[in-house]
């Protein structure tokens, strides 16, 4: 299962002490995993739906997004500080997506994506290539409309997962808005899942994006987590990986809480240089003074 490089803990210490450079990540990674008997990293800054950590938050959000999908809803929002787990959000979806009655795509935003953009990503991933290079939008909308029936036809509805979607300007966002109106008398043909940071409600104040707002009705916030919760995440990614959640000290949560704010992509950053800190010192148990 160990697919690490092993490292001697003396070997990396004199080599360190000789040149003064900080090993390569791998390294330091592979440093703490073996020291602390763990099976793989615990904190590293992957998505990975398997160390998915339930907070009352994460919880909510995932509860209202699985509602829109199911309950027909037209436009769900996720909005969330960067690194509190949107991007996770969506792989968690995206996997248990039913494929016999979903086709979830999933499209990643861009700084300044305008409609075409948006509409191009999507038809690429719907496989309804190849489009001319400038292809106007109906030729691009067509081909997606009659999907979007065709799925039905077949018993099966189309989920587009947009993550980053604060990246979409006004006019991508009515079309998200038009792409949402694909509908039968009773019910919606697609659901779009848009997942963004906090500042994109601050946009979606503004009067130009009222009617796109107003179709945002189910939404959903992740924050960071608190202080009981920041323990529990430590412990819940350390059993996950294989390892003793007792070789933090009670005092280190408190302070990594203190100094991550509780955003999960900062206390995987703090924890694995704690790790690797205190492997390389040999210690048996991790305190704040680790910690940097
Ligand atoms: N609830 C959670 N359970 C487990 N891990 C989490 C959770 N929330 C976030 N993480 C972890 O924190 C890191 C950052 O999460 P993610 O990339 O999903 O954040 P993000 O909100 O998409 O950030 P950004 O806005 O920068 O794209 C990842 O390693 C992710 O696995
Ligand atoms: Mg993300």
């Amino acid at each position: 299962m160990d697919h690490h490089p092993i490292i001697d803990v003396t070997d990396l210490t004199d080599a360190r002490g000789r040149s003064g450079a900080t090993p390569a990540f791998e390294e330091r990674s592979a440093l703490a995993v073996k020291h602390f008997a763990f099976r793989e990293n615990p904190f590293l800054d992957s998505v990975n739906p398997q160390y998915f950590f339930r907070t009352e938050a994460h919880e909510d959000a995932y509860i209202k997004m699985k509602k829109c999908i199911d309950e027909h809803v037209a436009v769900g929002l996720t909005t969330a500080l960067s690194g509190t787990g949107k991007t996770l959000l969506t792989q968690i979806l995206l996997t248990e997506l039913d494929p016999r009655r979903h086709e979830p795509v999933l499209v990643l935003a861009y700084p300044g994506m305008t409609k075409t953009g948006l509409l191009r990503e999507l038809a690429a991933e719907l496989e309804l290539g190849p489009l001319p290079p400038r292809a106007p939008i109906h030729m691009l909308m067509g081909p997606i409309q009659e999907r979007i029936a065709d799925l039905y036809q077949a018993g099966r509805k189309l989920i587009v997962i947009i993550d980053e979607c604060h990246f979409l300007g006004v006019d991508a966002l009515q079309m998200v808005r038009t792409l949402s109106n694909v509908e039968l008398p009773e019910r919606k043909l697609v659901t779009i899942l848009l997942f963004g940071e906090d500042s994109f409600l601050d946009k979606m104040h503004r009067p130009q994006y009222a009617s796109i707002f107003n179709r945002m009705f189910v939404r959903a916030r992740l924050r960071p987590l608190d202080a009981a919760e920041t323990e529990q995440y430590i412990k819940f990614r350390c059993l996950v990986s294989g390892g003793n959640p007792g070789i933090f000290r009670p005092d280190f949560h408190p302070r990594c809480h203190a100094l991550s704010g509780g955003v999960p992509r900062e206390v995987n950053r703090l924890c694995h240089g704690a790790l690797f800190e205190a492997a390389r010192a040999g210690a048996r148990h991790i305190g704040p003074e680790f910690l940097r």
